[in-house]
């Protein structure tokens, strides 16, 4: 029996996710916690004649606890999403206190569950977490994961979409770094089956497209919000690739953000990067995140080139993160 919760889930993503959630095969109780509107969005998704059991879950008579109670994956799209003109790190003000409070609800309630993070700033929102479930001792690195899937998802399309091929879904490339702008490092030259991007001007366009792809949908909605539909998509593609593994699939590798030094194969990625926390391909199995691949080796020299900058970047949005729970008066 899986119980699968959604926090934030009246949202813009939150409910395209729930509604995905409710479609899969491998949830069994769907638990749908916000601070406002998810005993309607529970009695809606209530009625799709598929085997999942769905009740919604406000603040008030102790919603979180019940929410997360006997949780095995928690999936977070609470928060508020950018207007124009923003970057993710404008959202942390606001984000971060609320990401603090729900990790803190799931170290108390459900210290076991698959912990799945949406909501941005992602390279300073999943160290919040990881500090909150460490103050708890209960920081489990197999089970924490920052979701970057919309970017694994935006370089399938776009590179399909340079190369004129119709079907997006047969090229897999993995995107490495964190979750905002040139901390995204699409490794085009790792992608299979292999692909050459006709020339300099192209790929380095491809890149650009790919790492400020969600500005392209920030300045497309005129200030309603940001990627909703796609990012339950991925949202989604992610918590089922890890229902999978737990079920007992074998060899789901998906790129995602996380604690390097708590997961095989990640020391070796930080010796390199000098960072806590990356995004890398991770091999998922029943207990979570199992080894990490360090394909830093194998990049190109351009690549090298963005990933100097990525690691910038990347750290000092981690120490933000680390020092909101360690260090809150810095
Ligand atoms: P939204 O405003 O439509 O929905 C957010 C929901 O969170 C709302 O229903 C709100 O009531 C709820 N919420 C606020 N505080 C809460 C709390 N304490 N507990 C539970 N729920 C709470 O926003 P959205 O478009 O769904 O985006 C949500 C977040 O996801 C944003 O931070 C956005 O930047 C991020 N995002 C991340 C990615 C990614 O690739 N990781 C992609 C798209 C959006
Ligand atoms: C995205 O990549 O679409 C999300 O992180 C939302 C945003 O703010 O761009």
């Amino acid at each position: 029996m899986v119980k699968a919760v959604v926090a934030g889930a009246s949202g813009g993503i939150g409910q395209p996710l729930s509604l995905l959630l409710k479609l899969s095969p491998y949830v069994d109780e769907l638990a749908l916690y916000d601070v406002v509107g998810s005993p309607g969005v529970a009695a809606d998704l209530s009625h799709i004649s598929t085997k999942a059991v769905v009740k919604g879950y406000l603040p008030a008579d102790e919603g979180l606890k019940s929410a997360l109670t006997g949780a095995d994956i928690v999936v977070i799209p609470a928060g508020i999403p950018r207007k124009p003109g923003m970057t993710r790190d404008d959202l942390f003000n606001i984000n971060a206190g609320i990401v603090r409070d729900l990790i803190t609800g799931i170290a108390q309630f459900a210290p076991k569950a698959f912990v799945l993070i949406i909501s941005n700033p992602v390279n300073s929102t999943v160290p919040i977490a990881a500090e909150v479930l460490k103050k708890h001792g209960v920081f489990d690195p197999a089970k924490l994961f920052g979701v970057t899937t919309l970017d694994v998802v935006r370089t399938e399309t776009f590179v399909a979409s340079v190369l004129g091929k119709p079907d997006p879904s047969v090229f897999k490339v993995p995107v490495i770094g964190g979750h905002s702008g040139d901390t995204i490092v699409p490794l085009l030259s790792l992608g299979t089956p292999s692909f050459t991007i006709p020339d300099e001007a192209t790929r380095d366009a491809l890149v650009k497209r790919i790492q400020f792809g969600g500005d392209e949908v920030v300045q497309a909605k005129e200030g309603k919000g940001s990627a909703t539909l796609s990012m339950a998509h991925a949202g989604f593609r992610f918590a089922e690739s890890i229902l999978k593994a737990v079920s007992g699939e074998t060899g789901i590798v998906e790129n995602t953000f996380v604690y390097l030094p708590g997961i095989p194969g990640g020391e070796e990625v930080k010796k390199i990067t000098g960072l806590d926390f990356f995004s890398v391909p991770v091999t998922l199995g029943a207990s979570g995140a199992v080894s990490i691949d360090n394909i830093l080796p194998k990049v190109s020299e351009y690549e090298k080139t963005l990933l100097s900058v990525a690691y910038t970047g990347l750290g000092a949005n981690i120490t933000k993160g680390v020092d909101f729970i360690v260090s809150p008066t810095k």
